[in-house]
Formats: C-alpha cells, sequence, structure tokens
C-alpha cells in the first residue's frame, strides 16, 4: 500500500480533518466562536450538501450527531452506519469505496479500525475527509468537543488541573485530547491501571502519573474518565480494569469540578452521579453537535 500523504500537518483542516495537530490556537478560537453562533443560529448555510458518514466500527454519539448537525444546516446525509449492508461485506477496500462516495457527497465524515485509514482515505479523495476515530490513534473532533466542553463549562482553559483517567493506552480521545491540550497553560495528571499507561510519546515534564483517583482529584478542574477499549486489547489479555468514580471521590472533589466522558460508559462513572450538577457528560454531547456544525460549515464552503 503506498500512502501518499506524506506529513498530513501541512494539510489544511478544511481539506480534511485527520489529527489534532492540525489545529493551531488561532483557528480553535475561530471555530468555537462559530460553535456559539451556530448554537443559537437558526441559519441553513448547507442546503444542497450532502455528507457520507461511513463507519467501520460502532457509533451512536459521533454518528447521529454528524447526521444531526449536518441537517440542522441544511444539508443532507448518506449514513453506512454498518458497512457490513454495504459492498464492504463483499470485499470492496476502503480506497473504492472513498471513490464512489466522492461521486455523490461533498464530504465524508470517516470511522475506522485501521490507524492509517484516514491518510489512506485522504490520498484517494476529491472532497474532505473527517476522521471520526481511526483504530486507537486519533479522534479530533472528539477532542474539539471536548476542549470546547471544558471552555463552556470552566469559562477558561488556562490555568486548569485536566486529570484524565481510564484506558489511557488505547483510548484515541485521550490521545487527541491530551495533544490538544498542550497548546494551553494546563497541567495533566493521569490515572490507569499500569496495563492501561499513557504512552510515553504523549507524556511532558510536569506531568504527573498515579495509580487511583484518591491522590489526584483534590485539585482537579476537570476529570476526564474513559472506558476499557476492550475491541483494542489483544488477544486474550484480561486486564484489572475496576476503576470507578464514586461519592467518595465526588466528595473529595471541588464544587466547580467538571465530570467528563466521551461516552460509552460501561461502568466508570454509576448513573448516581449523574444528577450531581458537575457531571457534565451529557451536555458534553450537545455541546459536540454545535463543533461539528463548526466544522462542517468550515469545510464545506457554507456562506
Ligand atoms: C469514543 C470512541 O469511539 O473512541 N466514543 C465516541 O466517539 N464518543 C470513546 C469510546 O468508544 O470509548
Amino acid at each position: 500500500m503506498d500512502t501518499i500523504v506524506a506529513d498530513y500537518v501541512e494539510i489544511p483542516w478544511q481539506r480534511a480533518v485527520i489529527s489534532v495537530d492540525q489545529f493551531t490556537k488561532p483557528d480553535i478560537t475561530e471555530i468555537f466562536s462559530s460553535a456559539d453562533r451556530l448554537s443559537v443560529s437558526r441559519t441553513t448555510p448547507l442546503g444542497g450538501k450532502t455528507i457520507a458518514n461511513l463507519f467501520y466500527e460502532p457509533s451512536t454519539r459521533t454518528s447521529s450527531s454528524f447526521h444531526a448537525a449536518m441537517t440542522k444546516l441544511g444539508g443532507n446525509v448518506i449514513p453506512i452506519n454498518e458497512v457490513k449492508y454495504s459492498s464492504v461485506s463483499k470485499g470492496e477496500t476502503l480506497e473504492d469505496t472513498i471513490r464512489t462516495l466522492e461521486c455523490y457527497t461533498d464530504g465524508i465524515v470517516l470511522r475506522h479500525y485501521d490507524d492509517d485509514a484516514t491518510e489512506r482515505a485522504v490520498s484517494v479523495s476529491s472532497v474532505p475527509i473527517i476522521n471520526a476515530g481511526n483504530g486507537a490513534g486519533e479522534h479530533p473532533t472528539q477532542a474539539l468537543l471536548d476542549l470546547y466542553t471544558i471552555q463552556r463549562e470552566q469559562g477558561q482553559i488556562d490555568g486548569l488541573t485536566v486529570t484524565l483517567m481510564g484506558d489511557l493506552k488505547y483510548g484515541r480521545t485521550v490521545h487527541s485530547l491530551t495533544k490538544l491540550l498542550r497548546q494551553f497553560d494546563v497541567r495533566l495528571q493521569f490515572v490507569a491501571p499500569d496495563e492501561l499507561r499513557l504512552p510515553r510519546t504523549y507524556l511532558q515534564e510536569g506531568d504527573t502519573e498515579h495509580s487511583n483517583l484518591r491522590t489526584a482529584i483534590a485539585h482537579t478542574n476537570i476529570l476526564y474518565v474513559t472506558r476499557v477499549q476492550k475491541e483494542r486489547l489483544p488477544g486474550a489479555i484480561d486486564i484489572d480494569c475496576d476503576y470507578a468514580v464514586t461519592s467518595e471521590h465526588m466528595e473529595r472533589a471541588r464544587d466547580d469540578m467538571a465530570l467528563l466522558h466521551p461516552l460509552p460508559r460501561v461502568g466508570e462513572i454509576p448513573s448516581y452521579l449523574d444528577s450531581d450538577p458537575r457531571s457534565a457528560y451529557f451536555r458534553q454531547m450537545k455541546y459536540g453537535m454545535y463543533v461539528r456544525m463548526a466544522l462542517l460549515v468550515a469545510m464545506l464552503g457554507g456562506a
């Protein structure tokens, strides 16, 4: 396989969203202002435009929020949320599937289990591609919406202590968010079982690593929790994933802490915490739609 995309950071994100590395601080500010405006506007600048949602892995929030975002902006969506009902199940390559969908659409939102899938798609596509998760690699639009949630919940990003807990090894949302947060003056703390610690390449001087939340929660402004990415664990590895936020943790936490999770959760945040005003994961989903609206408008050339 000859991958033509040599250095994705050189590709403008308006052409293809591959990684959070493509976004500068002014880009982020502009996207967030646009999301603010779109959250209260009823304009339909993408009338007549169509995107395809091409998902090779399960999704609830990402696919439906892109769908809702596009529809609210006046556009249409071709949803291929279960590729086994498409020609993929007949053995069609990703490249041919992309070449097909570019004939009918103005952009393609792609989720795939391979880390190099977005770059392969970009190398053959004439329409914008949006990475909606590439294996254990990245999930840039999720990181943007996570950051937007932090901004909306705390009124600022600089000066915060952000604690990320869970599967930091295979969690692509953690990888993207960690990189994006490096553009701000934040203190990062990482809490994970030994087997699921953050890959060393994402760590920087000043970060702290913890094996349990108790020691990390007191000064935390944002607690970002993820599930174990079971589908990405190699072979028979059985991880003791017995970590969860408890009411005891929440008692030790700041009154103005915000608790985030990209969802789905599978036990890391018990539902009895949903009524705690600090639980922001349902608001986070709504903010996500506005951020995706802002990205779609910028990429598909709305008025
Ligand atoms: C995340 C993902 O797909 O990486 N989900 C999402 O997009 N909200 C997190 C996860 O599946 O654990």
